[in-house]
């Protein structure tokens, strides 16, 4: 069996407050994109290995995909096992929720390797268990709003597929450490997630491009001041608006159309440093589809 496990960008993410457990109550808007790992899963009866096609990449227990296998192992009581191979296209600790992603591709594929016949509602409680991000992979929407931590969320209607240049430059920042170092401004109020999350239902590229926030740019800056020079330069080549996603060192560019996304990347290209993730994206309409 072999499954697609997307990317994320969040579009807007503002902090609410922090929580008395660490976290912080975020406000969100996920979308998913085209940029894919890929799953492979092949039934063993006792032996559950993980291996991947990128060695910096650790394949242990502290890996999500092998946390996702032990979580339904220890719901349900199986003793199946399984052999998983990862191949790694989403950038590693980028802000494109690429771990997540993973974590829940092996969450939904080992519920039907294994046969377990866990209900959905039980799976995305898994999910929401194992890492913030990760429900948002399970509810198999293109566009959702996320609150809590991020777990919680409904999905975004809308007719639009964005078309975006999304640059990682070469620096992994620890999400943890961002969420920790940095210092938000509880009172600020613009832009709402009400207008941007009504920019998208109304299809608004313009207003949308207006009502892209992210309350850990600053501290992601402030590690990775590379991040600031990226915005500028895609503004400059003619994005219609530019923001950090996740805690980074991912950013994205809001084009018009492919047509524009791809005019775009041409003049990244001759900036860019050839260790940078350079990708054309769009909205992924498509769940984490079995292939
Ligand atoms: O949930 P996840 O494991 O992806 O979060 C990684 C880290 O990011 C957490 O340990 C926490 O420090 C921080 N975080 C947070 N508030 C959130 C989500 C994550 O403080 N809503």
């Amino acid at each position: 069996m072999r499954l697609w496990a997307p990317a994320k960008l969040n579009l807007y993410l503002r902090v609410v407050g922090k929580r008395p457990d660490g976290f912080h109550e975020l406000e969100t808007l996920f979308e998913r994109i085209d940029l894919a790992d890929e799953l492979t899963f092949k039934p063993h009866p006792t032996n559950l290995q993980l291996t991947c096609s990128d060695p910096a990449l650790s394949c242990g227990e502290d890996n999500l995909i092998l946390k996702a296998a032990r979580a339904l192992q220890e719901l349900t009581g199986t003793e199946q096992g399984a052999h998983i191979h990862l191949t790694k296209r989403i950038p590693i600790a980028a802000g494109l929720g690429g771990g997540s992603s993973d974590c829940a591709a092996a969450l939904s594929g080992l519920n039907k390797l294994w046969d377990l016949d866990i209900d959905q509602q039980t799976l995305v409680q898994v999910a929401g268990s194992l890492g913030s991000d990760v429900p948002f992979f399970l509810w198999d929407v293109p566009f959702a709003i996320g609150r809590g931590r991020g777990e919680q969320g409904e999905p975004l209607e809308t007719a639009l597929t964005l078309a975006q240049v999304l640059v990682t430059p070469d620096a992994q920042l620890s999400t943890k450490e961002i969420f920790q170092a940095a210092r938000f401004d509880l009172t600020a109020t613009a832009p709402s997630l009400k207008l941007t999350a009504h920019a998208l239902r109304n299809g608004s590229l313009r207003e949308l491009a207006l009502g892209l926030r992210n309350d850990l740019e600053p501290e992601a800056i402030r590690r990775c001041p590379i991040i600031a020079a990226v915005q500028s330069k895609l503004r400059e080549f003619g994005c219609l608006g530019v923001c950090l996603s996740g805690s980074g060192p991912s950013v994205f560019g809001l084009c018009k159309d492919l047509v524009h996304a791809q005019e775009v990347m041409t003049k990244v290209r001759l900036i860019a440093k050839p260790t940078w993730h350079l990708s054309v994206v769009t909205t992924e309409q498509m769940g984490a589809s079995q292939s």
